[in-house]
């Protein structure tokens, strides 16, 4: 007998995204995501504004998900939605939809930790993305996240570190902000980064101990830098702003490969999976490629569209959690501070 197809429609609003997916077992067949381009005035993101816009984005960005994947409602199997960890309002909204529709549905509903969804995006069934095998080392880098964590099943995850301030993301947001480059600031830096001197400046490294990461000292260090070189002269950014981009990139890729090495070295695995917005970095990718190379590793990078915040990596995680039955009561919350 032919076994019965599983489609899940995955939705995520922890952020400034509003997103849908629907998959069919592991493969995708649509997954839209609305941004929401109202924060870019502000320079970051205002949770209330992003509340407001995932209430006027849900419902078309779940219409034109199932029009994609040429699928009706009624042919869903489950509802998977993010529970947590990210802006309290936002989250709401994610949440309230997938319960009603679930119920509307009578369709089991399966809430996803945002943060185990970056990870797993990576079982992603895709031309061209090798699954890494367990145990594997996986480091979420984002506007939102750094995180190591030690994977060894797909629901036994140990964070072995993580960042006690800024996320990396910020790091290079906050950094642009002070450059007068607009939000967010992580690709223009990038692209300026691979035409300047990595080595023009030097700023100071965070000294944190163990894998846990700081950048809010790194952002302070460059804003006082570049205050006092503009008072010699006026014209210091536009006239080193590629080498000012590269000392940045070179200094923060530096952080994220010594806390990586440091993770290989206690835990002994050689496989590095990454995820989130700052992963589309040509200074981390060209950093993986080189070590391995260099050490022996193997890393691991998943379609762009599967690391910034998406539904498509929520759908996973509930498909996964759908094969175990692991179904969530519908009085479930949604929680800001959810943990991994
Ligand atoms: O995953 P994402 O879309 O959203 C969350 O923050 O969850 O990540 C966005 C972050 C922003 O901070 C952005 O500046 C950064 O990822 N980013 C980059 C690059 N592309 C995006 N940072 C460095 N280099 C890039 N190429
Ligand atoms: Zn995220």
């Amino acid at each position: 007998m032919e076994k019965e197809n599983i489609y899940i429609l995955g939705i995520e609003s922890s952020c400034d995204d509003t997103s849908a997916a629907i998959l069919c077992n592991n493969q995708i067949l649509s997954n839209i995501v609305a941004d929401q381009k109202i924060h870019a005035e502000y320079g970051g993101v205002v949770p209330e504004l992003a509340s407001r816009a995932h209430q006027q984005n849900i419902v078309p960005v779940v219409h034109q998900a199932l029009e994609k994947a040429n699928i009706k409602k009624e042919q869903l199997s489950a509802i998977a939605f993010t529970r947590g960890p990210g802006l309290m309002g936002s989250l709401l909204v994610g949440t309230s939809f997938a319960k009603s529709l679930a119920y509307g549905l009578d369709i089991p509903l399966i809430d996803v930790n945002h943060m185990q969804a970056h990870i797993l995006a990576h079982f992603i069934d895709e031309k061209d993305h090798n699954k890494p095998p367990f145990p594997f080392l996986a480091m979420t880098i984002s506007g939102g996240h750094t995180q190591i964590v030690k994977v060894s099943s797909y629901f036994e995850m140990d964070v072995l570190g993580e960042t006690v301030d800024d996320a990396v993301g910020e790091a290079y947001d906050k950094s642009g902000k002070v450059l007068g480059l607009g939000y967010p600031a992580g690709p223009e830096i990038d692209r300026r980064a691979q035409l300047g001197n990595p080595k023009a400046y030097q700023f100071t490294k965070p000294k944190v101990d163990g894998l846990n990461f700081s950048f809010s000292g790194l952002k302070t260090n460059i804003l006082y830098f570049v205050q006092r070189e503009v008072k010699a002269n006026p014209n210091f950014i536009e006239e080193n702003l590629n080498d000012i981009c590269a000392s940045i990139q070179y200094t923060i890729i530096g952080i994220l490969m010594a806390k990586l090495k440091l993770a290989v070295k206690q835990t002994g695995i050689k496989h590095i999976a990454i995820g989130g917005g700052v992963s589309a970095n040509s200074g981390i990718r060209k950093a993986l490629k080189d070590a391995e190379q260099k050490f022996g590793w193997t890393s691991y990078i998943p379609k762009f569209e599967y690391t910034t915040d998406n539904a498509a990596m929520i759908a996973i995680v509930g498909y996964l959690k759908y094969l175990e039955k692991d179904f969530s009561d519908f009085d479930v919350m949604a929680t800001a501070r959810l943990k991994l």
